[in-house]
């Protein structure tokens, strides 16, 4: 459960007004609830207690560090996808044997960085990678550990841009390939295979597809008699946006944990979503309102570079007012449009609102994964700030970027 309710007319997050937070920091503006963080964290671990996860939060999720070091204090590692997240798991001081590092491209310099540091292991996708991996800490006089990332090629209805466990992906290995790079594995000396790595997707309402995936690379494993330590089962749980009914952390815990038990290996999880989606909003302003043909169009100070999940997956996030009218009021249906020059830049569609006058404000529910952390600057647009709310106090945990900024290492001559 999240903690951004109504108490009268007001949206509250925890015990702060979000419209005081809007008036105090300007729109368009993302607001965390720490508290929502750190309870949707405690319910997959405590779900899943009997196993002891190390449960890694997928930092391309939320990456503030603010968000980050919430978690890390609570005993949280970090799913990493680069050396700029790399960066960002130093800053907060995640013990680094709680950091797993995924992604179908690292580079050389990020690997590097990565085994300076002593993260857990890499989970790898591609054979070259393993031999590249296994190069750098030859270099570096060092040992590291390895997971292999494999494809299970199991169903998962979800977005196809966010299905990633489906043969025909770019992502990990298929079996055959991973039954290859095993065999081979006595030639990397300086790169141990310590565990297999399966992500199948994201936004998965059901525990079946999680099933399916274990069970067949706990089939792989065992007939192919390959013992390793780790089975790191990704992220991808799927939240409530708006009518879905997800599983729970109990109910998804109830069907992995039988299998997990068999398997007798250590179970590490990188929910991003779970965590950070309902943890956070985004704030924007109601700039003017015009009517075209039929439609009832409300241009807002936010748009698909502050937000562009609904733009890029059509994704549904649900729309309230900061500020409820009183009385029951006829509603609307608005489409609600951001500022860009693109026909694709909207935030929804059709929505039933009571009327909506400039200035108004509208929160966008679930913002908090994929959020801030896809937003860009397209349109020469400075991204908005984020604030953290813990009971009655909130802080600005990232201010929001100036015209400077913008344009920071770019040069012209003449
Ligand atoms: N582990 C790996 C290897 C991943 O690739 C991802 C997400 C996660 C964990 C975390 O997945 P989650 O628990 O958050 O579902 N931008 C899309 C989602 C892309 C997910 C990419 N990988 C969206 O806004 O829906």
């Amino acid at each position: 459960m999240h903690r951004f309710k109504y108490r009268a007319r007001s949206l509250y997050c925890e015990d702060v007004k979000v419209a005081r937070i809007a008036r105090e920091v300007g729109t368009p503006l993302y607001i965390y609830s720490k508290n929502t963080l750190l309870d949707h964290y405690r319910k997959i671990r405590d779900a899943l207690r009997e196993a002891s996860p190390l449960i890694c939060f997928s930092v391309k999720s939320n990456s503030n560090l603010a968000v980050l070091k919430t978690l890390v204090n609570a005993g949280a590692g970090l799913d990493i996808v680069s050396g700029g997240e790399l960066y960002r798991a130093k800053l907060v001081k995640v013990d680094p044997r709680k950091i797993v590092y995924a992604g179908v491209g690292k580079k050389r310099d990020e690997i590097m960085d990565a085994i300076r540091y002593g993260i857990l292991f890499f989970n790898i996708e591609s054979h070259e990678e393993l031999a590249l991996i296994n190069r750098c800490a030859r270099e570096m006089k060092r040992k590291v550990n390895i997971a292999i990332r494999i494809n299970p090629d199991v169903q998962v209805s979800t977005h196809g841009y966010i299905t990633t466990g489906m043969g025909g992906t770019k992502f990990g290995v298929d079996f055959k390939t991973a039954k290859a790079i095993f065999r081979s594995s006595w030639k990397y000396r300086n790169a141990k295979i310590r565990g297999v790595h399966i992500h199948i997707g994201s936004q998965i309402l059901d525990a079946r597809p999680f099933q399916s995936a274990i069970k067949k690379v706990l089939r792989f494993l065992e007939t192919n008699k390959i013992f390793v330590e780790y089975l790191n089962i990704g992220g991808g749980l799927g939240i409530v946006y708006s009518l879905e009914k997800p599983q729970t952390a109990l109910s998804f815990a109830k069907k992995i944990l039988p299998l997990v038990r068999k398997s007798k290996l250590k179970l590490i999880l990188e929910p991003g979503r779970f965590i950070s989606g309902n943890s956070g909003i985004m704030v924007t302003k109601v700039l003017f309102r015009k009517k075209t043909g039929q439609k009832n169009f409300i241009i807002v100070d936010s748009g698909m570079n502050d937000f562009i999940r609904p733009s890029l997956y059509e994704a549904y996030h649900t729309v309230r007012p900061v500020t409820k009218s009183r009385g029951r009021l006829k509603k609307t249906r608005y489409d609600i449009v951001g500022p860009i020059c693109e026909s694709g830049d909207f935030l929804a569609k059709g929505r039933a609102l009571p009327a909506l006058k400039q200035g108004d404000l509208l929160a966008i529910m679930g913002a908090g994964a994929y959020g801030y952390t896809m937003s860009s600057n397209y349109n020469s647009r400075p991204r908005a700030s984020e604030v953290m709310v813990d009971r009655k106090k909130f802080l600005v945990v990232k201010k929001r970027e100036t015209y400077k900024d913008l344009v920071k290492g770019e040069l012209f001559r003449g």
